[in-house]
C-alpha cells in the first residue's frame, strides 16, 4: 500500500506546487497518478518537518499542544492532560489518533493491542479464550472493542507508528502467538524487526493444549539506535496482574523494561492502546512524558484516574506492588546494578 501527492498535501495542508518543489529537488520518484512509496512518502515528511521547525510556519491556524517544551503538535484535543503536561491521554481510535500527531514526533511507542485474530481463530471450547474478558460487561457486552487486525489494518496501522516515530528510535508491540504468526511479518515489511523477546509470566494461565505461561514482544526500529544496556536478557520473567479491575491489565514492570532498553529522560513515549494506563505509569516512572489513546470510555477513564493518583501521591492504585519474578538478571536490572 502507498500514498499519493493528494495525501501529502492534505497530511501537510500545502500547496501542490511546494510539493512539486522538493520532489523536483531532492529527485524522488514518483510513479503513475501522483502515487508515492512509503519511503519516498517519509522523505518528503522529513524534508517539510525540517524546514517547519526552522520557520514559523503559516499553520498557526490548527489547535497546537505542546508538551513541556517538547513541542509535539496535536489536532485533537485530550480527554485528559496532567497539571504538569506531562501525560496526555485522548479518547479516539488507534489509527485515526495517530494520523493527528505530526511526523517524527514520539520518540518511542510500546503498545499491546486488542488483536481480534486471537479470538476468531481460537474459539475452542467454550469460546472464552482471555478470562474476565467478557464478565465486566452487563449482559455478557465485552469490555472493550478488539481492534480489527486484518494485515490491511495492522498495516495501515504501522504505517502510522513509523511516521510518527522520530528516526533512529525504537518501538515495542506486544503479541499472542496467534497474531505473531500472522501479523508480524506485515511489521517486518514497515520496521526493522531486531529481535522477539518472551515475556514469562511465570505462572500457567488458561489454554487448551498447551497452558499459556507467555506472551511476545516484537523488537524493531526506525533506522538505527543502539539499546541503552547490552545486558538485557530476551526472557522477561515477570508474573501476571491477578485480580486486575481492567481486563488484560499488564505489569507496568513489562513497559519499565521497554523503557529500560531505550529510553531516555523526557523521552515522549506512545501507547496507542491504553487499556489501564499500565504504559503511562511506566513511563513516568522512567522520567518520560506520555501521549496514549484508547477507544473505550472505560480505559481513559480508569488511566486518568490512575496517572493522577500516581502523580499526586506516587502510588499506582491498580498495581500496588512489584509483579518482578525471581530471575536475578530482572532484579538487577530493576535495582541498576545494586544487590537487595
Ligand atoms: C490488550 S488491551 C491493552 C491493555 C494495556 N496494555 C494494559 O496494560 O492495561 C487493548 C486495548 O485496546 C483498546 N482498543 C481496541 N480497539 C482499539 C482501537 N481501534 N483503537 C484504540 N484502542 C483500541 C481496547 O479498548 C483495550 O483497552
Amino acid at each position: 500500500m502507498g500514498y499519493t501527492i493528494q495525501d501529502l498535501q492534505i497530511e501537510l495542508s500545502a500547496a501542490a506546487e511546494d510539493i512539486d518543489k522538493y520532489i523536483r529537488l531532492n529527485k524522488i520518484k514518483v510513479g503513475k497518478n501522483g502515487s508515492l512509496s512509503v519511503k519516498s512518502y517519509q522523505t518528503l515528511l522529513d524534508l517539510f518537518s525540517d524546514e517547519d521547525s526552522k520557520v514559523n510556519t503559516k499553520k498557526n491556524d490548527k489547535p497546537i499542544y505542546v508538551l513541556n517544551g517538547n513541542k509535539v503538535k496535536v489536532k485533537q484535543k485530550p480527554f485528559f492532560e496532567s497539571e504538569d503536561e506531562r501525560v496526555s491521554i485522548f479518547h479516539n481510535d488507534a489509527i485515526s489518533f495517530l494520523k493527528e500527531l505530526p511526523p517524527n514526533s514520539v520518540d518511542i511507542i510500546i503498545t499491546d493491542p486488542a488483536y481480534s485474530g486471537m479470538n476468531q481463530r481460537l474459539k475452542l471450547g467454550s469460546g472464552k479464550i482471555i478470562g474476565k474478558y467478557s464478565d465486566a460487561g452487563k449482559d455478557g457486552a465485552k469490555w472493550f472493542e478488539e481492534f480489527h487486525d486484518t494485515e490491511e489494518n495492522y498495516k495501515a496501522f504501522l504505517e502510522q507508528c513509523y511516521r510518527v516515530l522520530k528516526n533512529n528510535r525504537h518501538i515495542y508491540i506486544m503479541f499472542d502467538s496467534y497474531s505473531l504468526l500472522s501479523l508480524a511479518p506485515v511489521a517486518r515489511e514497515v520496521f526493522e524487526v531486531k529481535n522477539v523477546i518472551c515475556w514469562d509470566k511465570a505462572n500457567i494461565g488458561l489454554g487448551h493444549y498447551f497452558r499459556r505461561r507467555h506472551e511476545f514482544i516484537l523488537f524493531a526500529s526506525k533506522g538505527r539506535k543502539p539499546l541503552n544496556s547490552k545486558s538485557i536478557p530476551d526472557v522477561w520473567k515477570i508474573k501476571r496482574v491477578v485480580s486486575s479491575q481492567y481486563p488484560t491489565q499488564k505489569p507496568t514492570e513489562v513497559f519499565e523494561l521497554m523503557l529500560k532498553g531505550s529510553a531516555e529522560k523526557d523521552f515522549v513515549v506512545c501507547d496507542p492502546f491504553l487499556g489501564s494506563g499500565s504504559s503511562a505509569i511506566a513511563a513516568l516512572k522512567s522520567n518520560c512524558k506520555f501521549l496514549g489513546c484508547d477507544i473505550s470510555d472505560k480505559s481513559i477513564a480508569f488511566s486518568k484516574e490512575r496517572v493522577n493518583q500516581f502523580l499526586k501521591t506516587k502510588i499506582d492504585i491498580y498495581q500496588k506492588k512489584s509483579l518482578l519474578g525471581d530471575d536475578e538478571a530482572m532484579t538487577k536490572l530493576f535495582l541498576n546494578g545494586k544487590s537487595k
